[in-house]
């Protein structure tokens, strides 16, 4: 019996930031909006030939390095990602190769804004039924090219990152008070197919497409959702709500991440935000908020963590850790 265990995280964003103010002037939008209805200050967007392998390989390296595992040792890459290089083969080969890794068990996983969840949750049963040991779990995106930059609605929301895990096995099943990944909790309502979603696809209208969204509908759900999800998922876990460390939330918006705070009676010390600095990463801004978290001190090895994430489809989850 194995358990997975968190040994290294990594991020990388493009080195090309866009602050609200220098956002194209056609968009008639404004840095007062864009923060008051959002929290969004700004984002980081790829450059021209720079694609998702590439901001996950960053992201996924860093992650090693942490570990103090070279990528030989991986054998399983999972990458949450709903803008992969290519239709096929997955991104998640495209990262084995530039890694240098494999053969191994490599995939991607499309959960849109809740990938990183569901991926997670994926790369932890993997390890749990012994047949992976060593496992990169990779949130990431370009969203910036499935944009309609030309929709201010949805342009302003968005931005381009990746961050990674490294799990290890580690021997036992596993416990709340050991470090570890505990729990997890997936859902998913089709009902909602159309009130966040891409015009475009390869078997629908054979083009990219652009993202389109029911704003209003996506924000009424995201509460309900993000919430109901860490209360499942600490009841899997055996523990009460006030056992958490850090709730690490999906960054789409600072007002949703506020709302779900209120309704969990968590205090904005135990709330993690980087939708300010990054905008909303889909699948990367899990391990993206968990990177910078780590990064300045505030996660420390044995806080217990829930990540929560809500998006396309609708898909919802969360998933409860110990650091
Ligand atoms: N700048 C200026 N004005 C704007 C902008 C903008 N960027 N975007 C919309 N407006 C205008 C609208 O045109 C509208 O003008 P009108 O009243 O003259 O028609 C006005 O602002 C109000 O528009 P609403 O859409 O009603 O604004 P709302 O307060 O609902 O905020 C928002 C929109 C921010 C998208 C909100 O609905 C929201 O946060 N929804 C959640 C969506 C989300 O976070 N999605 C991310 C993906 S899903 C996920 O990751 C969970």
């Amino acid at each position: 019996m194995f358990h997975a265990v968190v040994e290294g995280w990594g991020a990388y964003v493009p080195a090309h930031r866009v602050g609200n103010d220098e956002l194209p002037a056609q968009l008639e939008t404004s840095d007062a909006w864009i923060r008051s209805r959002t929290g969004i200050r700004q984002r980081y967007l790829a450059a021209d030939g720079e694609l998702t392998s590439d901001l996950a390989v960053k992201a996924a390296e860093a992650a090693l390095v942490r570990a103090g595992i070279g990528a030989d040792a991986v054998d399983l890459i999972v990458v949450a990602t709903s803008t992969p290089d290519h239709t096929f083969p997955s991104t998640a080969t495209a990262v084995q190769r530039k890694l240098g890794a494999g053969p191994g068990i490599a995939f991607d996983l499309q959960a849109v804004c809740a990938g990183f969840a569901y991926a997670l949750t994926v790369a932890d049963q993997f390890i749990r039924l012994g047949q992976a040991q060593t496992a990169l779990v990779i949130g990431a995106e370009t969203f910036s090219r499935i944009l309609d930059w030309e929709d201010r609605g949805t342009c302003v929301l968005f931005g381009d990152g990746a961050g990674a895990l490294l799990l290890r096995a580690a021997p036992g099943p596993g416990a709340p008070d050991q470090r570890g990944v505990l729990a997890s909790y997936l859902s998913a309502d089709g009902r909602h197919y159309h009130d966040l979603y891409v015009d475009g696809g390869p078997s629908s209208t054979q083009t990219v497409g652009h993202l389109r969204m029911n704003g209003q509908e996506v924000f009424r759900h995201a509460v309900t959702m993000l919430s109901t999800s860490v209360h499942a998922v600490m009841e899997r876990a055996g523990l009460p709500l006030e056992a958490i460390d850090w709730l690490v939330p999906h960054q789409a918006n600072k007002r949703i991440i506020d709302a779900v705070g209120k309704r969990l009676h968590l205090g904005d010390d135990k709330v993690v935000v980087a939708v300010d600095r990054h905008a909303n990463t889909s699948a990367a801004s899990i391990p993206l908020a968990l990177d910078l978290a780590a990064a300045d001190g505030r996660l420390q090895p044995g806080h217990l963590v829930v990540v929560n994430a809500m998006g396309g489809g609708f898909a919802w989850g969360a998933v409860a850790l110990r650091w």
